[in-house]
């Protein structure tokens, strides 16, 4: 079996009994090697990304370089691989050679990408997703893509987070959501429904995140329309109600970056070693996998309900 069709398998298997596929970014390499571990420690299955602006931005390096260090340090069976937010405009407004990435991970062995061209007016969001599609499935590789925007990693305050909740600006537009997939035949499709990404900005991103909410009747919509597994950026600092209600109604992934990278900063900044940093984050996932998101023994459950030997 393909990698990417057992991942496709334990999308399905964990949406069908409302499991989380967390996915945790890592941008500064050491924290690849801790992620994995607790991974492995608790026996839960999730995803191991990293998203460009954690290479042009932080310290994961390269696309190729956390791929490398993913096969040196994690196990397959409990953590897939997975390019996260490749912009065709960036955070900055700059257009990005967002096929030299896509290639990249590709070649690298990445399980699937990410193609966001969610700054894009739709006709061009479909173009370029379906682009992608083709590209990446022709590798046997799955894509999620973005429709709608999930505010946070641009420069400059936030508007007040309960207007914007109350606004639904940026929200995924359910009837533009159906056309979306049908069109591009993407496998997974990130949301907007409330949540934003945490700050990256020099300024900003040791701030605490707010606590975001999430619409989960508008979800429930996406859902309908959709039919494939959605998926939930900004996933740090969401308060835990929405967060249980969420995965029963059809959020399969769930990204988390600010949860894990603040910690390993944190351990530096007070002047830990690498080593202390690591040891942070391992709490750190402790604390997700075990208290947040209940998802021990998740990679065996998961295995065996795609008849895997365990
Ligand atoms: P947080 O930083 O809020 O966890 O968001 C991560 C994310 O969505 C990465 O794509």
């Amino acid at each position: 079996m393909q990698r990417s069709d057992r991942l496709a398998r334990i999308f399905d298997a964990a949406a069908s009994v409302g499991i989380v596929v967390p996915a945790f970014n890592i941008p500064y390499l050491p924290m690849e090697s801790a992620v994995a571990d607790a991974l492995s420690e608790h026996d839960a299955f999730a995803l191991i990304q990293v998203a460009r602006l954690e290479v042009t931005k932080f310290e994961s390096k390269s696309i190729t370089t956390i791929a490398d260090e993913y096969r040196r340090c994690a196990d397959p069976r409990v953590a897939g691989l997975h390019l996260d937010h490749i912009p065709v405009i960036d955070e900055d407004g700059l257009n990005v050679d967002w096929e030299a990435d896509i290639s990249e991970a590709l070649q690298a062995g990445y399980d699937s990408v990410m193609i966001d061209g969610s700054r894009l007016p739709l006709d061009e969001n479909i173009a370029v997703t379906k682009q992608v599609v083709r590209m990446a499935h022709r590798e046997g590789v799955l894509v999620e893509a973005e429709l709608g925007s999930v505010l946070g990693h641009e420069e400059g305050p936030l508007p007040p987070y309960e207007e914007l909740f109350a606004s639904k600006a940026g929200f995924t537009i359910p009837d533009e959501a159906r056309r979306f997939v049908e069109e591009t035949e993407v496998d997974w499709l990130s949301v907007s429904i409330g949540s934003v990404h945490g700050a990256i900005s020099p300024a900003t991103k040791n701030q605490e995140k707010i606590q975001a909410k999430l619409d989960i009747e508008y979800l429930k919509k996406l859902r309908e329309v959709t039919g494939i597994p959605l998926v939930l950026h900004g996933g740090s600092g969401i308060r835990q109600s929405y967060i249980n209600d969420a995965i029963q109604n059809g959020i399969v992934k769930i990204n988390i970056a600010t949860d894990i990278r603040q910690p390993y900063e944190r351990a530096l900044a007070a002047g830990g070693s690498i080593a202390d940093a690591q040891a942070a984050v391992s709490q750190a996932m402790r604390r997700i996998i075990c208290d947040v998101y209940s998802i021990q023994g998740s990679a065996s459950r998961l295995s065996s309900m795609i008849g895997e030997q365990t």
